[in-house]
C-alpha cells in the first residue's frame, strides 16, 4: 500500500502539478482544480481513518506522500498539509460524531477543504496572548477579532478558528481560548486581500476579518477552554508535515543541482569533477537524508501513540534549516543561472524560507525542544 500511495502522489506531482509550478507561482494562481483532483484520489484524507472516509494511512507514508508534492510544488503541499494535519487531527481527536459526520467525512473526500487560524497581528509566537473573542449569546456564540497570517484563509470551506471565551475581567491565559469549527460562507467572516508573499506565491494566505460572526454553540470543538491545547496538539502533526515539506524542497534542489553539475562545464571540466562541487553535493545528500529519517523516525513515534512534541520540533527545526542551507547552496552551484527566475532554484530557495518561520518559527522550536530536555 505504501509503495503504491507514494507512486501515485510521485506520478501526479510530475504530470500535473511540476510543469504548472512556476506559472502558478509567478501569477499567483491557486489550483483549485488540482487540489480537488488531487481530493478524488484520496490525498485530503490521508491519516483519517477509513470509517471516517480517509485512506487510514500510517504517518509515515502520509510524510512521504508530502514530499512527492513539495517536490514539485511546495505551495501546494502547504494547502493540502495544512488541511491533511491540523483541521483533521482537531476532528479526529476531538469532534462530536455529528461534527465528524458534517465535516470531517466531506473534507478526507476532498469535497471541502480546511484551514486553521491561530495567528493575530500581535500574537505571533506568543500564541497564547491572542485578543478574538467570542462572546456567549443564548444558544450562539458571537465572534469578533482579526486573524492573520492563515493558510486557506481565502480558499477554504472551513476554518478552525482559535477565539477566546474567557472574560476580559478574568483572563485565563492558555486556558481562555476555545476552537470554533466556521464555515466560511458565515456571515461576518471576511478574508483579507491574499498576502503578497516572498515564496509559496500559488497557496493562499490571508487575514480574517471576524465581525459578529454567529455561531451555534454545537460549532465549538471538544471543551471550552482548551483551543490552545487543540492547537499544540494539531501543530505537532503540522510540524512532521512542515518536516516532509523541507526535505521535498531540498531534495529538488539537490536533483537539479546534481543534473546542472553534470552538464555544465568549465575550464573545459564539468562541474561535478571539482572536489569542491563533490563536497557541497555530498553535505546536501547527507543532511537531506538524515532530515527525513529524524521525520520518518518522529511519524513511526506518533503512529505508536507516543507523545512527539519534541520530535515534531525537531523534525520541523532540522529540515527547515536543511531545506534553506540546501537552496542557498543550490543557487551557488548555478551561479549567476541560480539567481534568475528562468530557472527553478531560486524558486525553491524563497519556498523553503517560510518553513523556518511558519507553524512556529525556529526559535520557537529550540524553546520546545529545550523545554522537554530541561524539565
Ligand atoms: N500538546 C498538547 N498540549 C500542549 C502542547 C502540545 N504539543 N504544548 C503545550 N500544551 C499545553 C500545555 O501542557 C499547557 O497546558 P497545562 O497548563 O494544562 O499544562 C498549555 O498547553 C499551555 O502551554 P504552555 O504553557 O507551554 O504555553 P506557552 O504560552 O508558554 O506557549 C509555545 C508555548 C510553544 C511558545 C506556543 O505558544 C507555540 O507553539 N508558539 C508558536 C505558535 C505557532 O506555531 N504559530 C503558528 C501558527 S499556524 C501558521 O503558521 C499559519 C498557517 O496557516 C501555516
Amino acid at each position: 500500500m505504501r509503495e503504491q500511495v507514494v507512486e501515485l502522489a510521485r506520478e501526479f506531482a510530475r504530470e500535473k502539478i511540476e510543469p504548472y509550478a512556476a506559472e502558478w507561482d509567478r501569477t499567483h494562481h491557486f489550483a483549485r482544480d488540482v487540489i480537488a483532483e488531487l481530493g478524488k484520489l484520496g490525498f485530503m484524507g490521508m491519516c483519517t481513518p477509513e470509517e471516517y472516509d480517509g485512506m487510514g494511512l500510517d504517518t509515515v507514508t502520509y510524510l512521504m506522500a508530502l514530499e512527492e508534492i513539495s517536490a514539485a510544488d511546495a505551495a501546494i503541499a502547504v494547502s493540502i498539509g495544512i488541511h491533511n494535519a491540523i483541521p483533521t487531527t482537531m476532528l479526529v481527536k476531538h469532534g462530536t460524531p455529528e461534527q465528524r459526520e458534517r465535516w470531517l467525512k466531506p473534507m478526507a473526500r476532498g469535497e471541502l477543504l480546511a484551514g486553521f487560524a491561530l495567528s493575530e497581528a500581535e500574537a505571533g509566537s506568543d500564541a497564547a496572548s491572542l485578543h478574538a473573542q467570542a462572546v456567549r449569546d443564548g444558544k450562539d456564540w458571537v465572534l469578533n477579532g482579526a486573524k492573520a497570517w492563515a493558510t486557506n484563509a481565502g480558499t477554504a470551506d472551513l476554518m478552525m478558528i482559535m477565539v477566546r471565551t474567557d472574560t476580559p475581567d478574568a483572563r485565563r491565559g492558555a486556558k481562555g481560548i476555545s476552537t470554533f469549527i466556521v464555515p466560511t460562507d458565515t456571515k461576518g467572516y471576511t478574508p483579507a486581500k491574499p498576502e503578497d508573499k516572498m515564496g509559496l506565491r500559488a497557496s493562499n494566505t490571508a487575514g480574517i476579518e471576524l465581525s459578529d460572526l454567529r455561531l451555534p454553540a454545537a460549532h465549538m470543538l471538544g471543551d471550552e477552554g482548551m483551543g490552545f491545547v487543540y492547537a499544540m496538539e494539531g501543530l505537532d502533526a503540522g510540524r512532521l508535515g512542515i518536516g516532509a515539506q523541507g526535505v521535498g524542497i531540498a531534495r529538488k534542489a539537490l536533483e537539479l543541482s546534481l543534473e546542472y553539475c553534470a552538464e555544465r562545464k568549465q575550464f573545459e571540466t564539468p562541474l561535478h569533477d571539482f572536489q569542491a562541487v563533490q563536497f557541497k553535493l555530498a553535505d546536501m545528500a547527507t543532511r537531506i537524508e538524515a532530515a527525513r529519517a529524524l521525520a520518518h523516525r518522529a511519524a513511526a513515534r506518533k503512529d505508536a501513540g507516543e507523545d512527539i512534541s519534541l520530535y515534531a520540533s525537531m523534525t520541523k527545526l532540522f529540515a527547515s534549516e536543511t531545506a534553506m542551507w540546501v537552496t542557498t547552496q543550490a543557487i551557488q552551484l548555478f551561479g549567476g543561472y541560480g539567481y534568475m527566475r528562468d530557472f527553478p532554484v531560486e524558486k525553491l530557495f524563497r519556498d523553503a524560507k517560510v518553513t523556518e518561520i511558519y507553524e512556529g518559527t525556529s526559535e520557537i522550536q529550540r524553546v520546545v525542544i529545550a523545554r522537554h530536555l530541561t524539565r
